[in-house]
């Protein structure tokens, strides 16, 4: 009797995850919180002939205790996105400060629920939320994971773009590891489910590469000023949410890329610091999922050198970005 609820369910990728959820058999109960408008999109969602009962909330009258109330699975896109010109480190000054208090929302009212962040800088907002959840004392890293869907979605779209057949989209994999911003997206392309032709260039692997790291911007650029991705990282989102309601009914050998902190499987985090060389917190990597959340994290396997290259160049981004998010919490700036 899962119930899933949409922090930030209002906005662009809010209202259309919102959809997704509501057709999504598996959801019995869906809550939506926002600032705004919440309760028009429930009443709208309401109408589709679904499982789920639909609830909207906003803040006055304790809303965010009321949606979060028995939730299994949180889904937080809430936060501003990006215009043309600015990184998803921009976003950090706003986006923080809402990722912390909604943490502090699910900490005090739903610590069990599975949650999934979308909120950028994910690198940073990521390891927010399980700083909350430490000074709460209900930390479960095998519960929070940070939504790099998108990224995974983008790469198998290329790469059948270039295999010619867009048909393939749907069944092929590539494991996009690292994190979710510029060169911390690690495609490892050598890896996909569907190799890309024997007389595939060097100098077309690395644009291939570039495009998935920078999809995010290739979006941006063309909505010129009017946001980030809202439709394909909702679309990304409502999969690696099906995925965690699935594992959550009992289904087992689900397996994704997410953005996660490495002790949420001891041996396997270890073994994928071993693997990078360096003992980072969090690191995004393919996950076995089960009823508890993360149930094992898989080795990144046999990289080439150039893939190697990109583990390289991520690794001080996204200690930098781990930090600030920790900082954030654990010394905030007056
Ligand atoms: P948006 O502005 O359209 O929607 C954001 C929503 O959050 C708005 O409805 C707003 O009212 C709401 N909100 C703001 N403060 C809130 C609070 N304290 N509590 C509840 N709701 C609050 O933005 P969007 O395009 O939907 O993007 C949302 C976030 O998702 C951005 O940070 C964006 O960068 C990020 N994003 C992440 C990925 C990813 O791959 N992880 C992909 C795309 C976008
Ligand atoms: C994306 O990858 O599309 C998102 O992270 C949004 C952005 O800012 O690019």
């Amino acid at each position: 009797m899962p119930k899933a609820v949409v922090l930030g369910a209002a906005g662009g990728i809010g209202q259309p995850l919102a959809l997704l959820l509501k057709a999504n058999p598996l959801v019995t109960e869906l809550g939506l919180y926002d600032i705004v408008n919440t309760p028009g999109v429930a009443a709208d969602l309401s109408h589709i002939s679904t499982p789920a009962k639909v609830e909207g909330y906003l803040p006055p009258d304790d809303g965010l205790k009321k949606v979060l109330t028995g939730a299994d699975v949180v889904v937080i896109p809430a936060g501003v996105p990006r215009k043309p010109g600015m990184t998803r480190d921009d976003l950090f000054k706003i986006n923080a400060g809402i990722v912390r208090d909604l943490a502090t929302g699910i900490a005090t009212t739903a610590p069990k629920a599975f949650v999934l962040v979308i909120s950028n800088p994910v690198n940073s907002t990521v390891p927010i939320v399980a700083e909350v959840f430490k000074k709460h004392g209900v930390f479960d890293p095998k519960r929070l994971f940070g939504v790099t869907t998108l990224d995974v979605v983008r790469a198998s779209t290329f790469v059948s773009e270039i295999l010619g057949d867009l048909s393939l989209s749907k069944s092929v994999t590539v494991p996009v590891v690292g994190g979710h911003s510029g060169v911390t997206i690690i495609p490892l392309l050598s890896q996909s489910s569907h190799p890309l032709p024997s007389d595939f260039s060097t100098s077309s692997l690395e644009a291939l590469t570039k495009r998935i790291q920078f999809g995010g911007d290739e979006v941006v650029k063309a909505k010129d000023g009017a946001g980030s991705a809202t439709l394909s990282m909702a679309y990304a989102g409502a999969e690696f949410a099906a995925k965690v309601l699935r594992a959550i009914g009992g289904e087992t050998g689900i397996k994704a890329p997410t953005y996660v902190h490495l002790s949420a499987d001891k041996e396997g985090g270890a073994a994928v610091q071993k693997e990078i060389g360096t003992e980072l917190d969090f690191f995004s990597s393919v996950v076995e999922l089960g009823p508890s959340g993360v149930e094992k994290i898989l080795p990144l396997g046999k990289v080439t050198e150039y893939e190697q290259g990109l583990i390289t160049a991520a690794i001080p981004e996204l200690k930098k970005n781990i930090e600030t998010g920790v900082a954030f919490i654990q010394a905030p700036k007056l």
